[in-house]
């Protein structure tokens, strides 16, 4: 649940304060992203007689947790007495790194301020016990929403036991998705791909269809203008060296056909990109599996869908998810998109409306099956935003409304910085 303001005068602007305290503890949490998958992104603050005296974030897998990095870093006892603000429940038991809840004991806390619980049966509200046992004071809800936003892959995952797809689609008003002769580029302006660079930057893989990769030959590389956390980062080096994180490249294609047709520089393996993965069905020819392996690209081999209808969709999720890869962006085509969304597999959905009408038949969404309005995939509108000349529209799908408690539109004061609820887009 929220956490509500405290009221006016001394206890309303303590809160104040602490909302900011927070947002600081989300956006360094969000240095995370693409890089502590599986894990979540965490960022913390400890606080003193009103100051920051340390900073700490979950940098990438395997690494410190924030709680271990805030207090490896902080003055020598400047902890003493200090709250610490953190967008997760601190863990309890020891994973590749000792258990943070013991730790911050010992530095010498004295209260806790939390965004969300941590879901993982591991901790699960043992991490808040272990502190309330030594007598720290804690508190959890503040934020809350912002911060099962920027986690929503992790609690996902943790709720299905699959990655949570997000598809992206870039249409003209009249709902296409590309021109009669397959030509998409571009509908929308440099405002909205630059959206699309970060988004890249910032989650575990990309995924598109055999389709697109022959149409479009993407590289479906992060190539962000502009860095939203640039200040902080400059403070961070350790996380200055890690931007732009490259997600991995997943075609999904049953036979491994893209073995044997020119895909120009898609499928090229370099270091300025993130792996390839051909994901294939189980009948896929061995020679082809062998040569896409050959030229350093991996083949998840998957049952198949009933029917012939291709790579069985569910199986991918769950593999993305054994992977570790839990946000997984979707970029086309309609062909994939819509068998994702027939297969209830899709969380969120990032739809960019350009001021464009391109007639024909090349809608993003084929059939789903829907033969009557009652049986219509009711979706989540929670937000919608000017992006340059385009209109971005955030939705959720019914399951991830629930989940990240937001089956009400989000207000704007509680969104994470730098993610657009400005207008004007970037
Ligand atoms: N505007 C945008 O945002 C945007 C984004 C991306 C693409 N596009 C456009 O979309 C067009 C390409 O889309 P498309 O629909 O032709 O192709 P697509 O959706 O990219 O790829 C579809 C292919 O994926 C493979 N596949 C394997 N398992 C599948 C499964 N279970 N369900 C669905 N597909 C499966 C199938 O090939 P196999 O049978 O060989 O396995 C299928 O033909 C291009 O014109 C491109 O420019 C536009």
């Amino acid at each position: 649940m929220e956490r509500g303001a405290g009221g006016s005068g001394q206890g309303g602007s303590q809160f104040a304060l602490e909302q900011r305290w927070m947002r600081l503890a989300l956006r360094l949490a969000r240095l995370g992203c693409g890089r502590t998958h599986p894990n979540p992104r965490v960022g913390a603050v400890a606080v003193r007689d009103g100051e920051i005296v340390a900073r700490g974030v979950h940098l990438h897998f395997g690494g410190p947790h924030a709680e271990a990095a805030l207090i490896a870093g902080a003055p020598a006892g400047s902890l003493t007495g200090a709250t610490l603000i953190i967008n997760l429940e601190p863990c309890s038991h020891k994973g590749k790194t000792p258990p943070c809840a013991p730790a911050i004991v010992r530095a010498g806390f004295r209260r806790v301020v939390a965004a969300i619980e941590d879901p993982n049966p591991q901790v699960a509200g043992s991490g808040f016990a272990c502190l309330r046992a030594a007598g720290l004071q804690v508190e959890s809800g503040l934020l809350a929403r912002a911060a099962r936003t920027l986690n929503a892959p992790f609690l996902w995952h943790q709720a299905t036991g699959r990655a949570l797809l997000t598809a992206k689609i870039a249409s003209s008003l009249d709902g296409r998705l590309a021109a009669g002769d397959g030509s998409s580029r571009w509908i929308t302006g440099p405002h909205a791909r630059e959206r699309v660079a970060r988004w890249r930057a910032e989650c575990d893989a990309l995924l598109i269809g055999r389709g697109t990769l022959l149409t479009d030959r993407p590289r479906l590389t992060a190539r962000p203008r502009r860095d939203p956390l640039r200040a902080l980062r400059r403070e961070l080096p350790q996380a200055a060296a890690a931007w732009p994180h490259q997600p991995v490249r997943i075609v999904v294609d049953s036979r491994c056909r893209v073995a044997a047709e020119g895909v120009g520089d898609s499928l090229t393996v370099s270091p300025t990109g993130g792996p390839w993965v051909v994901a294939c069905g189980a009948r896929a020819p061995q020679a082809r599996i062998r040569a896409l392996e050959e030229r350093g690209i991996r083949c998840w081999r998957l049952p198949e869908a009933g029917g012939g209808a291709g790579v069985d969709l569910h199986a991918l999720a769950r593999r993305c998810a054994a992977e570790g890869l839990l946000d997984v962006v979707v970029e086309g085509g309609a062909t994939l998109t819509t068998a994702l969304f027939r297969a209830g597999l899709v969380g969120r959905l990032r739809l960019f409306l350009a001021g464009i009408l391109l007639g024909g038949a090349r809608s993003w969404c084929g059939d789903l099956g829907v033969t009557t309005l009652t049986g219509r995939l009711g979706l989540t509108i929670t937000r919608q935003e000017r992006v340059g000349p385009d209109i971005l529209i955030h939705a959720l799908s019914p399951q991830a409304a629930r989940l990240l408690g937001e089956e009400e539109p989000a207000l704007p004061e509680l969104e994470l910085r730098g993610e657009g609820s400005r207008r004007g887009g970037t």
